[in-house]
């Protein structure tokens, strides 16, 4: 790697979305206007993943190590810490409520910092890492759904705290990964979080929507209302498992059940499905070629995507998120660019449903422009930008309870001085 200090430049970050199929590292900086430009990009084939979480470190690490090296190049600077998504199926939201008592006056940020600081202490789950704790709004003296409470009066703050929580084994095993390129984490972010960070509007963000990011091997939802996550949810299912059912149903190779899908899949039934032959290569050199019609392709694939759809629907409604999550749906992640998967979801969800392609980042190229790559553009975009969350930094992965000195404290004084310095 490349030894140019990167420390000179406090403006720029570097960021790593892991998947299950590609990593990609992104470089990026803040320029004088105040926009997020894009120095340096690398690809790398991942090959150690399976549904979103390493399972060989080795080949997991040869991945990172190329994106990295070849983003390195191109922006000329080294890069040693990262932000990283995460994406595994243990993925899970807590929702907790707490109150303090604070002398009958206005709040100010210490009494936030209090009351964040019990919602934290409270939460007990050794097992669990705390991935996110995002205040998702306040009560003061019994009044709910105040965005922020500095300046009012009263006697008692609430807190309605937003807990995102991971298995911590699986979060060890990419941490050690990344630390193996000799890379230090700065951040996890949500893959779902992240990508709804690079494509939505923020009037989607404040009706609520819901993005639904199907990579390879995992699909990542997150439901964002009032301009908040409140809802993560993953499903260890993705475009790879629709590779499998096509090499099953069609008795191909995966290699050319992924190829079939590129060329032929649909996950609707076109007017010439029966007519048109797709060309299966034979699983071993016994056998032949052979033709299967394409109707009998479409109905593999839109059975598995219609199912991904409904349990996913089912998991939202068992949250009691249906009418709470809004009109519409944004799908990303290299799954959304089958055909007919915009379609299917309008079907199964009864909403408003579109293509998520990153936005807010100069310098993108064409190649980075697809809804493959919002997760790795949205992690970029909020290294610049302010954080409400309690908690900043990467996860503690120790599994010892949340301790009063990791509260930065920042997230609320640092949002004084950021509005401080711009307006
Ligand atoms: N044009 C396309 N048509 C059909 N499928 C596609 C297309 N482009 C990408 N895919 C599928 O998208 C998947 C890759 O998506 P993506 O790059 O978002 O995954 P990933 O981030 O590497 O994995 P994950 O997030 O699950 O860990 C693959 O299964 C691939 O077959
Ligand atoms: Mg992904």
């Amino acid at each position: 790697m490349l030894l140019k200090n990167s420390q000179k430049r406090p403006q720029t970050a570097a960021v790593l979305d892991i998947g299950t199929n590609k990593v990609v590292c992104l470089i990026g900086q803040k320029d004088e206007n105040m926009s997020v430009r894009l120095l340096g990009y690398g690809f790398g084939v991942s090959a150690g993943l399976k549904g979103g979480v390493v399972v060989d470190m080795e080949a997991a690490e040869a991945g990172i190590r190329a994106a990295v090296e070849k983003a390195e190049r191109q922006a000329g600077i080294a890069v040693h810490s990262v932000s990283v998504n995460v994406s595994t199926r243990s993925l899970r939201s807590q929702h907790m409520q707490v109150q303090t008592e604070f002398a009958t006056g206005e709040v100010a940020d210490r009494d936030l910092t209090r009351v964040m600081n019990s919602s934290l202490s409270e939460l007990a789950q050794p097992e669990d890492a705390i991935i996110h704790a995002i205040p998702v709004n306040y009560s003061v003296d019994g009044e709910h759904g105040i965005r922020d409470p500095r300046g009012m009066f009263g006697s008692r703050l609430g807190v309605d705290m937003h807990f995102v929580l991971a298995g911590i084994g699986p979060l060890r095993n990419l941490a050690h990964t990344v630390e193996r390129c000799h890379l230090r984490i700065n951040s996890a972010t949500v893959s779902s979080y992240a990508a709804g960070n690079a494509v939505l509007t923020e009037d989607e963000k404040d009706l609520g929507v819901t993005v639904i990011d199907m990579g390879a091997g995992i699909t990542t939802v997150g439901v964002f209302r009032d301009n908040t996550l409140v809802h993560v949810d993953a499903l260890p299912v993705g475009g790879q498992s629709v590779t499998n059912d096509i090499a099953r149903g069609l008795v191909t190779p995966m290699e050319a059940a992924e190829r079939i899908k590129f060329i032929y899949g649909s996950a609707l039934h076109g007017a010439d499905d029966d007519h048109m032959m797709v060309p299966c290569p034979p699983m071993g050199a016994q056998d032949e070629l052979h033709h299967q019609p394409k109707s009998l392709l479409t109905s593999i694939v839109r059975a598995r995507i219609q199912e991904t759809f409904e349990l996913l629907a089912g998991r939202i409604a068992d949250a009691g998120l249906e009418s709470y999550s809004g009109r519409r749906i944004v799908l990303t992640g290299g799954g959304a660019q089958l055909n007919g998967v915009a379609e299917v979801a309008e079907l199964v969800f009864n909403k408003r449903v579109r293509i998520g392609k990153p936005v807010g980042i100069m310098g993108l190229k064409e190649t980075l422009s697809g809804p493959d790559f919002a997760v790795a553009t949205g992690i970029l975009k909020s290294r610049f930008e302010h954080s409400e969350e309690a908690i900043t930094g990467p996860p503690d992965l120790s599994g010892r309870r949340y301790r009063q000195r990791r509260y930065s404290g920042g997230a609320m004084g640092r949002s004084l001085q950021w509005l401080k310095e711009n307006f």
